[in-house]
């Protein structure tokens, strides 16, 4: 084996690495002074005796040092992951949606790097498991980073951001005693399902072969929440970003996934790396559904609610781009690791929508990377952009710019660094018109939660039905509490009554005969009718 072709190449790659370095490199400390061993602490030595260490040694104590603040908090959701770097390109200008060249500019090749993960696992569980997938990329474009940080899921389990520490927190082990790790299947996870209807839809998805996917190159991505794209004549559109794989979509089978976990837990991370060491650079197709914003409440659900897709026959989608991902990672820290993703980070031309949920996520993605890397994250080279940053933001822990400036405000008497002119490319915030008084409310549209996950279940195929039964039973035979249990079948009977006195036989609990809930199957929303102004105590 030794001898082999794969295997000497490789050998012959790390030499040449090493020479790339520096043939006649040495051994240095971080402060650059060459050390003379990297094998004995500096001790007291006599003739009888070989003695104590001493502290003084500066080359010992600098490599325990370093290697004692090696780790850094893993991310608070999706803490394992892999990435990759790649290329975007626009094959059809999107100009009628959007002046961003990222989306426009049929000649520009724009890097990415693209970072998978699953969400509820800790950075060294298993990659098999059943979750949902992390799906995030960040485009180097010219005008600044954009990044489009989604799931391989279209849809979400809350509609509001102020509950994501909550369904984290049910999905997450439990805090008495860490169980279980990276599984759905126990008591707090499905006590939340039961207690909040708007999550159906997603754990039905949750369910299928979707949680399990056979790759990271065979997953779609969906950027899940609302996003708004603006034109040369000022017209915006929302719209849905969506991702798919040139080789298809494909899944694991449930004992598959299992006997991975065991066998290979970097069964995900390996199939990427090497796909790419192979030259097989995995591709995915770049959509956008849009809508008129006139035609914002013409649907039967409500288009800024993350617990809903826009079903394609309604909502077709266009598919304008396409993506590679062909370098693997030089270093997995300071890229795959360190990479700060923020769902803020959007370039002109691209906007937000009132969506609930995307409004706390812009918020908290840049929040959270001031406690995992700093509030210089924006410095590291993965996360820097690949155009000119210029500002007067300063200091802070582990600063590297050095601006050479002599004023650090503006105006200033040089008038250096002006801010720009949308002529030159400044950010172009939509003139949204906004009046209403302040109220924790959801529209009544957000209120209806399951017609869709209807939708998913009877588009699925019997064998596919199938494996959702079993996936329920599997799971909700793993919680102990028959409360939780017990209400849950009862909620699989707002989705399907068969569906629920199935799993009911699997798994225990009454076998529902109604279904609970009394929006069940009707479209009980009246499009006129909204709850503004909320009712006053
Ligand atoms: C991380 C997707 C909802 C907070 C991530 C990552 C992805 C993702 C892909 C991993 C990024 C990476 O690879 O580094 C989504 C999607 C959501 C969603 C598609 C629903 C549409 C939320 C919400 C919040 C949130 C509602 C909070 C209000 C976070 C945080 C991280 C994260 C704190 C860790 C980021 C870091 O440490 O750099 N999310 N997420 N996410 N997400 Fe979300």
């Amino acid at each position: 084996a030794l001898t082999s072709a794969p295997d000497s190449k490789k050998i012959e790659d790390l030499k040449n690495e090493f020479k790339e370095t520096g043939k006649d490199a040495r051994l240095t400390t971080d402060y650059g002074v060459k050390q003379t061993s990297a094998d004995d602490w500096l001790r007291i030595v006599s003739d009888d005796k070989i003695g104590p260490s001493l502290l003084e040694d500066p080359f010992a104590r600098e490599r325990i040092m370093r290697f004692d603040h090696e780790r850094i908090p893993e991310r608070v959701v999706h803490a394992r992951g892999s990435g990759a770097f790649g290329k975007f390109r626009v094959y059809e200008s999107a100009s009628d949606l959007t002046f961003a060249p990222v989306l426009t500019d049929t000649s520009r090749e724009t890097p990415v790097f693209v970072r998978f993960s699953t969400v509820l696992g800790s950075r060294g569980s298993a990659d098999t498991v059943r979750d949902v997938r992390g799906f995030a990329t960040k485009f180097y474009t010219e005008e600044g980073n954009w990044d489009l940080v989604g799931n391989n899921i279209p849809v979400f389990f809350i509609q509001d951001a102020i509950k994501f520490p909550d369904v984290i927190h049910a999905g997450k082990p439990e805090p008495h005693n860490e169980v279980p790790q990276a599984q759905t299947a126990h008591n707090n996870f499905w006590d939340f399902q039961f207690n909040h209807t708007e999550a159906t839809h997603m754990f039905t998805w949750a369910m299928s072969d979707r949680a399990i996917p056979r790759s990271y190159r065979m997953m779609q991505g969906f950027g899940v929440n609302t996003f708004t794209l603006i034109n040369a004549e000022g017209k915006r559109h929302f719209v849905k970003f969506i991702w798919t794989p040139e080789l298809g979509v494909h899944s694991l089978v449930w004992d598959e996934a299992l006997k991975l976990a065991g066998q290979d837990p970097d069964f995900h991370r390996k199939d990427l790396w090497e796909a790419i060491e192979n030259g097989a650079y995995p591709k995915w197709k770049f959509g956008i559904q849009a809508i008129a914003e006139e035609d914002e409440h013409k649907f039967d659900f409500d288009i800024l609610d993350a617990t809903k897709i826009w079903p394609e026959d309604l909502v077709p989608v266009r598919y304008i781009g396409e993506m590679e991902l062909n370098r693997n990672p030089d270093e997995f820290f300071p890229q795959t690791e360190q990479i700060a993703f923020c769902t803020s980070h959007v370039v002109p031309g691209i906007g937000f929508s009132d969506d609930p949920l995307l409004q706390g996520r812009n918020f908290s993605y840049f929040d959270t990377q001031l406690s995992r890397l700093g509030v210089n994250f924006q410095e590291l080279p993965i996360n820097r952009p690949v155009c000119p940053v210029m500002n007067f933001n300063r200091d802070g822990a582990m600063r590297h710019t050095i601006s050479r400036g002599t004023v650090n405000y503006y105006p200033n008497r040089f008038d250096a660094c002006p801010p720009a002119t949308h002529k030159e490319g400044g950010y172009l915030e939509y003139a949204e018109k906004v009046a209403g008084i302040k109220a924790r409310a959801r529209s009544s549209k957000f209120k209806e939660h399951f017609s869709q996950a209807q939708l998913f279940w009877n588009s699925m195929s019997k064998v596919e039905k199938n494996h959702i039964i079993n996936a329920l039973g599997f799971e909700l035979d793993h919680c102990e509490d028959p409360v939780v249990y017990g209400r849950m079948v009862q909620r699989l009977a707002d989705i399907d009554i068969g569906l629920a006195q199935t799993v009911a036989e699997m798994v225990g609990g009454e076998a529902p005969t109604t279904t609970s809930h009394p929006n069940h199957g009707k479209k009980t929303i009246n499009l006129s009718q909204t709850e503004f102004p909320p009712e006053t105590p």
